[in-house]
C-alpha cells in the first residue's frame, strides 16, 4: 500500500464508562456468551482499568456511571445511549435482561446536566449499532436496534442516518462490525453485512479499510479511535498493521474477560458528543 494518507490527529473526547464490578455472563443473547464458561471478575475489572487509564493518558476525559448490582452487561456502556451534537438519544434495550440500563444510563445524563435527552420510543441499543461519522450517523439493524429506531435518530440528531443490515450473528452489533476511524474514514468487515448495505459502505467509504474475517473475529473492529490513536483488541494484529500503514498509531489492549460477554474497547466506551461551537441550536 502507498504512504498517502492525511497527517492523523488526536483531538481530545469526553468517554463514560461503568466498571464491571458486577459483571460475569449468567445468560446468553449472543453466541459469544456461555455462562458454564467461568468468569474472573476481579481479572475484568483490572483490564477495565487499563483501558481507563489508558484513555486518560492520551488526554482524554472520562466520566464514570456507579454500576448496578444484577446488570452484569452494564460495563458495556456504548449500549446505553448515543449522543450527538449535545443531544441524547436513550437505550431501549432488546432483551428483558438488560432492559434496565437504559433508564439508569438517561438518569445519569439528566444528573449530569444535560438538557435534551430523548427516552426512545423504538428499541435501539445505543453507541452498539449508532456509529458517528463526521455529520452522519451510520446506523446497525438486523439483530438488536429496529428500523424504526433509524428514523427516531435521524428526527433527533438532524443529520443523516445511514441504515445498514447485519447479517452474521456473531457480529451482531454494528460496533463489532465497524469502525469509524476519523469523520470520513472508517474500516470494517463486508461479511457482516447484506450484499446492499455492503453496496451502500462501499459507495459511502470508497477508501476504508478492509477487515477480512480473523481480524473480526478476534473483534479487532470493536475498536475506539480519536483521529491518531486507535485502542483494539491485541489479538488483532494483522488490523493493527493495516491501520499503522494508514497513518494510525494502533494500540492493543487485552480484555479477555470482557471478550466472554460479546464485547471489548468500544462496548466499554460511550462517546459523550458536546454541542459543537457555533452550532445553531
Ligand atoms: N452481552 C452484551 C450483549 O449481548 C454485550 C454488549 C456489547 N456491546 C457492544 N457495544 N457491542 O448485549
Amino acid at each position: 500500500m502507498s504512504a498517502q494518507h492525511p497527517t492523523r490527529t488526536a483531538s481530545a473526547r469526553r468517554y463514560l464508562m461503568c466498571r464491571p464490578t458486577y459483571f460475569t455472563v449468567d445468560y446468553r443473547i449472543n453466541p459469544w456468551m456461555d455462562p458454564a464458561k467461568p468468569v474472573d471478575t476481579a481479572l475484568a475489572v483490572l483490564q477495565w482499568e487499563r483501558l481507563h487509564a489508558l484513555h486518560q493518558s492520551l488526554g482524554h476525559t472520562v466520566e464514570l456511571i456507579e454500576p448496578i448490582p444484577g446488570l452484569p452487561d452494564m460495563v458495556y456502556a456504548a449500549n446505553g445511549a448515543t449522543v450527538h451534537d449535545g443531544r441524547v438519544l436513550g437505550a431501549r434495550l432488546r432483551h428483558r435482561e438488560r432492559a434496565a440500563e437504559g433508564p439508569a444510563y438517561e438518569q445519569w445524563f439528566r444528573n449530569a446536566g444535560h438538557i435534551v435527552v430523548k427516552t426512545a420510543e423504538h428499541t435501539n441499543e445505543g453507541e452498539g449499532d449508532y456509529l458517528v461519522a463526521g455529520d452522519r450517523v451510520l446506523a446497525g439493524t438486523g439483530f438488536r436496534t429496529e428500523p424504526a429506531a433509524h428514523a427516531e435518530a435521524q428526527e433527533l440528531f438532524g443529520v443523516p442516518v445511514i441504515s445498514l443490515t447485519l447479517i452474521d450473528p456473531r457480529f451482531y452489533h454494528l460496533d463489532t462490525a465497524l469502525a469509524v476511524l476519523d469523520d470520513d474514514e472508517i474500516m470494517y468487515y463486508p461479511g457482516a453485512f447484506s450484499p446492499e448495505s455492503r453496496q451502500v459502505l462501499r459507495e459511502l467509504f470508497p477508501d476504508a479499510i478492509i477487515a477480512d474475517e480473523a481480524d473480526a473475529w478476534t473483534f479487532g473492529l470493536n475498536a475506539v479511535s480519536d483521529g491518531l490513536h486507535v485502542i483494539l483488541p491485541q489479538a488483532a494484529t494483522t488490523l493493527a498493521a493495516k491501520l499503522a500503514a494508514r497513518g494510525f498509531e494502533p494500540i492493543g489492549i487485552d480484555l479477555s474477560e470482557l471478550l466472554k460477554g460479546g464485547g471489548s474497547v468500544k462496548c466499554c466506551t460511550l462517546e459523550i458528543r458536546h454541542r459543537s461551537s457555533g452550532s445553531p441550536r
